[in-house]
């Protein structure tokens, strides 16, 4: 017997089982033999909300969350970050290395070219009220496009695969810098395909009646910058979502579109959204004290703080601020930040927020930099889904990779009724009772 084992004794029957161990994970199925009585299902694991199953293998991210690391296919979140371009991220993300001057230069080109949208899918946003909310724009308006390209539905091709990759992350920030004018009443802007990817976003944002957008350098290399830092964090809400649906072979519109539901939620990437109302709602730095003791007493979260596997600093935070500094050189100072910095400061010196180990995460400073840059909170989480769709589709696309990968079906730990008798309409009282 090797040591890569676990030996379990069943005190229900006293029989004793040695499990592998691989990848110091034990297969839950392993338990199935573990039975009470012959006909007994076997035993199961029971994970409410996956706080300790791993639920596939994976080659793309990884976050050390004691250490505080996040690596994008071996690299650190912090080299990448300041030596490359979005586009060059989201090549490493789905294709597993950096490219080199050739292969980035066709990439770019490629996407570049995919950033039109159909004439149907500008129609289809004009239907929208006029303050709908950017982020439930976004998702329908993705899952539109699985009627704009059907042959999206053939999965198991894996250059068709390839072809709405390049289709989704070209897309992306044209749909949401439509959603964004939708909600100012301005007309679209069509893609300028001499520009970058950021530049290119900025242009369908903002141009106005100038022939040729110009995007401030800093802005357009800060948008870049926390593109990349979005652009992947392993298993989250949202990625195992992609991977849920994606398993059940529904195409990549409609599986983005259930990806990006995900993270529309205030526990997830709306948390931004969130953070700028928390940080409006608080008004001032002397609130600031009175605001925690009042999350300390059971009244809402500390929006932005808190991370399921970071347990120490968020990587991505200090870069963040390094990125906010930049952008406060052109913008002017977010006033925001002040009440950000005090409540960061109360919050890290306090036993309830120390014990629990909750630190500011991604979402506590982008809103204050996306607010500085001229976005409205409700544009923050779109801005979130134009590079997390990268993180998606790759995970998605490692998924059909898999081999034992199966469609997503969880077990469940049945408490409701045992079978009862059936009562007849007329027969039957409030609360399940009968009448006689
Ligand atoms: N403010 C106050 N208390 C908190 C917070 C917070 N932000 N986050 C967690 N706690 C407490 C929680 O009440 C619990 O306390 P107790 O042990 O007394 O019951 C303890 O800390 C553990 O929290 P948990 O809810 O069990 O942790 P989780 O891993 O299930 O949740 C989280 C992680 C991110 C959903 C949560 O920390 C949270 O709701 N944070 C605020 C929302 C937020 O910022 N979300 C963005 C996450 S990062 C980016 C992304 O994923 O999109």
């Amino acid at each position: 017997m090797t040591h890569d084992t676990l030996t379990i004794t069943d005190n229900r029957t006293n029989q004793t089982y040695t499990l592998p161990i691989e990848n110091g994970t034990v297969r839950a199925l392993e338990f199935r033999q573990i039975k009470a009585y012959p006909e007994d299902f076997g035993l199961m694991t029971y994970d409410p909300a996956f706080m300790n199953t791993a639920s596939c293998q994976s080659s793309i991210t990884v976050i050390e969350g004691e250490r505080g690391i996040l690596q994008y296919r071996g690299y650190p979140i912090e080299v990448l970050a300041e030596h490359c371009t979005f586009l060059e991220i989201a090549y490493l993300l789905l294709f597993g290395d950096l490219p080199n001057e050739t292969e980035l230069k066709n990439w770019v080109s490629e996407i570049t070219h995919h950033t039109m949208l159909h004439e149907t899918t500008k129609k289809f946003m004009e239907g929208f009220r006029y303050d709908a909310h950017p982020m439930a724009m976004l998702v329908s308006t993705v899952a539109a496009l699985s009627t704009v390209y059907p042959e999206a539905g053939n999965i198991h091709d894996p250059s068709n695969r390839l072809l709405q990759i390049k289709r989704l992350t070209g897309k992306m920030p044209s749909i949401a810098a439509m959603s964004y004018r939708h909600n100012l009443g301005f007309p679209y802007v069509y893609p300028d395909n001499d520009l970058s990817y950021s530049e290119n976003f900025m242009n369908m944002l903002w141009k106005m009646v100038e022939p040729k957008y110009v995007a401030n350098p800093v802005l357009a290399h800060a948008l870049d910058i926390l593109f990349i830092l979005h652009a992947d964090h392993e298993q989250n809400c949202s990625a195992n979502v992609m991977r849920s649906v994606g398993s059940a072979h529904a195409d990549p519109y409609l599986t983005t579109a259930a990806a990006a539901a995900a993270l529309s939620g205030p526990l997830h990437g709306g948390a931004n959204e969130e953070v700028l109302k928390m940080l409006d709602e608080i008004g001032s730095r002397e609130n600031v004290p009175g605001y925690v003791k009042k999350v300390k007493e059971g009244h809402g979260k500390l929006m932005g703080f808190g991370h399921r596997i970071y347990k120490n600093h968020d990587p991505r935070a200090k870069i963040m601020k390094w990125t906010a500094d930049q952008v406060f050189e052109v913008t002017g100072r977010n006033p925001k930040l002040d009440i950000a910095l005090e409540l960061e400061r109360i919050a890290l010196e306090d036993e309830y927020f120390i014990k629990r180990k909750l630190y500011p995460n991604v979402d506590f400073y982008s809103g204050i930099i996306y607010q500085a840059m001229g976005f409205k909170p409700e544009m923050f989480t779109v801005l979130f889904a134009i590079p997390r769709t990268v993180g998606w589709l790759a995970q998605w696309q490692e998924m059909f990779l898999q081999p034992e990968q199966k469609i997503a079906r969880p077990r469940q730990i049945y408490t409701g009724h045992k079978a009862r008798p059936f009562l007849a309409l007329e027969r039957r009282a409030p609360g399940g009772t009968r009448k006689d």
